[in-house]
Protein backbone atom coordinates (compact mmCIF):
# COMPACT_ATOMS: atom_id res chain seq x y z
CA UNK A 1 0.00 0.00 0.00
CA UNK A 2 1.17 3.43 -0.74
CA UNK A 3 1.63 5.62 1.81
CA UNK A 4 -0.44 8.11 0.89
CA UNK A 5 -3.20 5.81 0.76
CA UNK A 6 -2.44 4.22 4.53
CA UNK A 7 -3.04 8.25 5.26
CA UNK A 8 -6.10 8.84 3.19
CA UNK A 9 -7.42 5.70 5.13
CA UNK A 10 -6.34 5.71 8.42
CA UNK A 11 -9.05 6.36 10.81
CA UNK A 12 -9.18 6.68 14.94
CA UNK A 13 -10.69 3.27 15.68
CA UNK A 14 -12.97 2.69 18.75
CA UNK A 15 -14.39 -0.80 17.91
CA UNK A 16 -12.01 -3.57 17.66
CA UNK A 17 -12.48 -7.28 16.95
CA UNK A 18 -11.39 -9.75 19.51
CA UNK A 19 -8.97 -11.19 17.36
CA UNK A 20 -5.06 -10.49 18.59
CA UNK A 21 -2.60 -9.74 15.93
CA UNK A 22 0.24 -11.54 15.73
CA UNK A 23 3.70 -10.92 18.09
CA UNK A 24 5.01 -11.07 14.17
CA UNK A 25 2.63 -8.18 13.34
CA UNK A 26 3.22 -6.00 16.21
CA UNK A 27 6.69 -5.88 16.23
CA UNK A 28 6.68 -4.94 12.88
CA UNK A 29 4.25 -2.28 13.45
CA UNK A 30 6.67 -0.96 16.70
CA UNK A 31 9.90 -1.17 13.74
CA UNK A 32 8.38 1.57 12.05
CA UNK A 33 8.04 3.58 15.26
CA UNK A 34 11.52 2.91 15.95
CA UNK A 35 12.20 4.18 12.47
CA UNK A 36 10.72 7.90 13.03
CA UNK A 37 13.43 10.93 12.71
CA UNK A 38 13.92 12.39 16.02
CA UNK A 39 15.38 15.30 17.77
CA UNK A 40 19.37 14.81 17.67
CA UNK A 41 18.29 11.61 17.02
CA UNK A 42 17.40 10.41 21.18
CA UNK A 43 14.93 8.46 19.91
CA UNK A 44 13.12 8.70 23.40
CA UNK A 45 10.44 6.21 23.32
CA UNK A 46 10.15 3.01 24.80
CA UNK A 47 7.24 1.16 24.41
CA UNK A 48 5.14 -1.49 26.82
CA UNK A 49 2.98 -3.75 25.19
CA UNK A 50 -0.04 -4.64 27.62
CA UNK A 51 -2.87 -7.58 26.80
CA UNK A 52 -5.18 -9.34 28.97
CA UNK A 53 -6.00 -8.41 32.43
CA UNK A 54 -3.16 -6.11 32.96
CA UNK A 55 -4.26 -3.93 29.96
CA UNK A 56 -7.74 -3.83 31.82
CA UNK A 57 -6.59 -2.96 34.45
CA UNK A 58 -5.14 0.03 32.95
CA UNK A 59 -8.64 1.23 32.15
CA UNK A 60 -9.88 0.91 35.12
CA UNK A 61 -7.42 3.08 36.89
CA UNK A 62 -8.74 5.38 34.30
CA UNK A 63 -12.09 4.88 35.16
CA UNK A 64 -11.68 5.23 38.65
CA UNK A 65 -9.68 8.62 38.42
CA UNK A 66 -12.25 10.10 36.12
CA UNK A 67 -14.86 8.45 38.83
CA UNK A 68 -13.11 10.59 41.68
CA UNK A 69 -13.81 13.38 39.61
CA UNK A 70 -17.43 13.47 38.62
CA UNK A 71 -18.12 17.13 39.35
CA UNK A 72 -18.11 19.10 36.54
CA UNK A 73 -16.32 22.10 38.20
CA UNK A 74 -13.33 19.42 39.68
CA UNK A 75 -13.22 17.97 36.69
CA UNK A 76 -12.28 21.44 34.66
CA UNK A 77 -10.25 22.20 37.28
CA UNK A 78 -8.18 19.29 37.26
CA UNK A 79 -8.46 19.32 33.57
CA UNK A 80 -9.55 15.58 33.44
CA UNK A 81 -11.87 15.70 30.48
CA UNK A 82 -14.91 13.51 29.77
CA UNK A 83 -13.55 11.50 27.14
CA UNK A 84 -11.50 9.53 29.81
CA UNK A 85 -13.98 7.01 30.58
CA UNK A 86 -15.46 6.19 26.75
CA UNK A 87 -11.61 5.86 26.33
CA UNK A 88 -11.10 3.46 28.92
CA UNK A 89 -13.34 1.49 27.56
CA UNK A 90 -12.02 1.60 24.08
CA UNK A 91 -8.88 0.07 25.66
CA UNK A 92 -10.62 -2.30 27.40
CA UNK A 93 -12.00 -4.36 24.12
CA UNK A 94 -8.96 -3.61 21.91
CA UNK A 95 -6.66 -6.62 22.44
CA UNK A 96 -3.77 -4.25 22.35
CA UNK A 97 -2.54 -1.37 24.38
CA UNK A 98 0.91 0.22 22.99
CA UNK A 99 2.17 2.14 26.06
CA UNK A 100 4.55 4.77 24.92
CA UNK A 101 7.20 6.09 27.94
CA UNK A 102 9.59 8.90 27.41
CA UNK A 103 12.61 9.19 29.97
CA UNK A 104 11.87 12.20 31.96
CA UNK A 105 14.32 15.16 31.11
CA UNK A 106 13.07 18.66 31.67
CA UNK A 107 15.54 20.06 28.95
CA UNK A 108 13.78 18.17 26.26
CA UNK A 109 9.96 17.82 26.90
CA UNK A 110 9.24 19.63 23.75
CA UNK A 111 11.50 17.94 21.39
CA UNK A 112 11.19 14.85 23.00
CA UNK A 113 7.06 15.06 22.50
CA UNK A 114 7.75 16.42 18.76
CA UNK A 115 10.09 12.81 18.43
CA UNK A 116 7.57 11.04 20.11
CA UNK A 117 4.58 12.49 17.77
CA UNK A 118 6.18 11.21 14.49
CA UNK A 119 7.18 7.77 16.23
CA UNK A 120 3.26 7.40 17.20
CA UNK A 121 2.08 8.36 13.10
CA UNK A 122 4.52 6.37 12.08
CA UNK A 123 2.58 3.15 13.96
CA UNK A 124 -0.76 4.71 13.20
CA UNK A 125 0.41 4.50 9.49
CA UNK A 126 1.83 1.21 9.23
CA UNK A 127 -1.11 -0.76 11.15
CA UNK A 128 -3.30 0.80 8.59
CA UNK A 129 -0.79 -0.06 5.81
CA UNK A 130 -1.02 -3.86 7.31
CA UNK A 131 -5.18 -4.14 7.78
CA UNK A 132 -5.07 -3.10 11.74
CA UNK A 133 -7.20 -0.26 12.95
CA UNK A 134 -5.55 1.78 15.92
CA UNK A 135 -6.25 4.75 17.84
CA UNK A 136 -3.87 7.42 19.60
CA UNK A 137 -4.62 7.93 23.15
CA UNK A 138 -3.62 10.85 25.06
CA UNK A 139 -5.99 10.33 28.06
CA UNK A 140 -3.86 7.69 29.48
CA UNK A 141 -2.41 11.26 30.63
CA UNK A 142 -4.75 11.94 33.97
CA UNK A 143 -3.58 8.52 35.80
CA UNK A 144 -0.08 8.49 34.42
CA UNK A 145 1.83 7.51 37.46
CA UNK A 146 -0.51 5.62 38.25
CA UNK A 147 -0.36 3.84 35.34
CA UNK A 148 3.14 3.59 34.86
CA UNK A 149 3.77 2.35 38.47
CA UNK A 150 1.67 -0.96 37.54
CA UNK A 151 3.30 -1.40 34.92
CA UNK A 152 7.00 -1.14 36.58
CA UNK A 153 7.90 2.06 34.70
CA UNK A 154 7.54 4.71 37.24
CA UNK A 155 10.93 6.09 36.81
CA UNK A 156 9.53 6.90 33.34
CA UNK A 157 6.84 9.50 31.84
CA UNK A 158 4.04 7.99 30.05
CA UNK A 159 3.75 9.85 26.72
CA UNK A 160 0.62 8.32 25.32
CA UNK A 161 -0.99 5.09 24.50
CA UNK A 162 -2.23 3.16 21.19
CA UNK A 163 -4.80 0.71 21.19
CA UNK A 164 -3.99 -1.57 18.55
CA UNK A 165 -5.95 -4.41 16.69
CA UNK A 166 -8.88 -5.44 13.71
CA UNK A 167 -11.35 -2.52 13.49
CA UNK A 168 -14.62 -3.52 13.65
CA UNK A 169 -16.13 -0.59 12.65
CA UNK A 170 -15.70 1.87 9.62
CA UNK A 171 -15.78 5.23 10.23
CA UNK A 172 -16.07 8.20 7.89
CA UNK A 173 -13.42 10.78 7.63
CA UNK A 174 -13.55 13.31 10.02
CA UNK A 175 -13.66 16.86 8.51
CA UNK A 176 -10.56 18.74 8.46
CA UNK A 177 -9.35 22.18 7.40
CA UNK A 178 -9.39 23.41 4.07
CA UNK A 179 -5.95 23.99 2.65
CA UNK A 180 -6.60 27.39 2.19
CA UNK A 181 -7.59 28.33 5.31
CA UNK A 182 -4.06 26.82 7.14
CA UNK A 183 -1.35 27.98 4.21
CA UNK A 184 0.26 30.80 3.72
CA UNK A 185 2.28 31.19 0.78
CA UNK A 186 4.69 34.24 1.65
CA UNK A 187 7.85 36.06 -1.19
C1 LIG B 1 -2.19 13.36 20.32
C2 LIG B 1 -3.55 12.72 20.15
C3 LIG B 1 -4.24 12.28 21.26
C4 LIG B 1 -5.48 11.68 21.15
N1 LIG B 1 -6.10 11.18 22.26
C5 LIG B 1 -7.28 10.54 22.15
C6 LIG B 1 -7.88 9.95 23.29
O1 LIG B 1 -7.34 9.97 24.39
N2 LIG B 1 -9.09 9.34 23.11
C7 LIG B 1 -9.71 9.25 21.88
O2 LIG B 1 -10.79 8.67 21.79
N3 LIG B 1 -9.13 9.80 20.78
C8 LIG B 1 -7.93 10.42 20.87
N4 LIG B 1 -7.32 10.93 19.75
C9 LIG B 1 -7.95 10.76 18.43
C10 LIG B 1 -8.53 12.06 17.88
O3 LIG B 1 -9.75 12.34 18.51
C11 LIG B 1 -8.70 11.90 16.35
O4 LIG B 1 -7.44 11.72 15.76
C12 LIG B 1 -9.37 13.09 15.68
O5 LIG B 1 -10.68 13.27 16.16
C13 LIG B 1 -9.42 12.94 14.15
O6 LIG B 1 -10.06 11.74 13.78
P1 LIG B 1 -9.29 10.64 12.90
O7 LIG B 1 -8.09 10.17 13.70
O8 LIG B 1 -10.27 9.51 12.67
O9 LIG B 1 -8.88 11.28 11.62
C14 LIG B 1 -6.07 11.53 19.85
C15 LIG B 1 -5.36 11.96 18.72
C16 LIG B 1 -4.11 12.53 18.87
C17 LIG B 1 -3.35 12.94 17.63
Amino acid sequence: MEVLKAIEDRRSIRMFKVDEPSKEIIEDILNCGRLAPSAKNRQPWYFVIAKNDIKDKIANIMINYSKKVDDKEERAKLGCPSSVNPTANVIKQAPILILVFREKDDNWIVEDNLSIGACVENICLRAQDLGLGSLWIRDTFYAAPEIADLVKHGNMELNCAIALGYANQSPKQRPRKDLKDIVEWIG
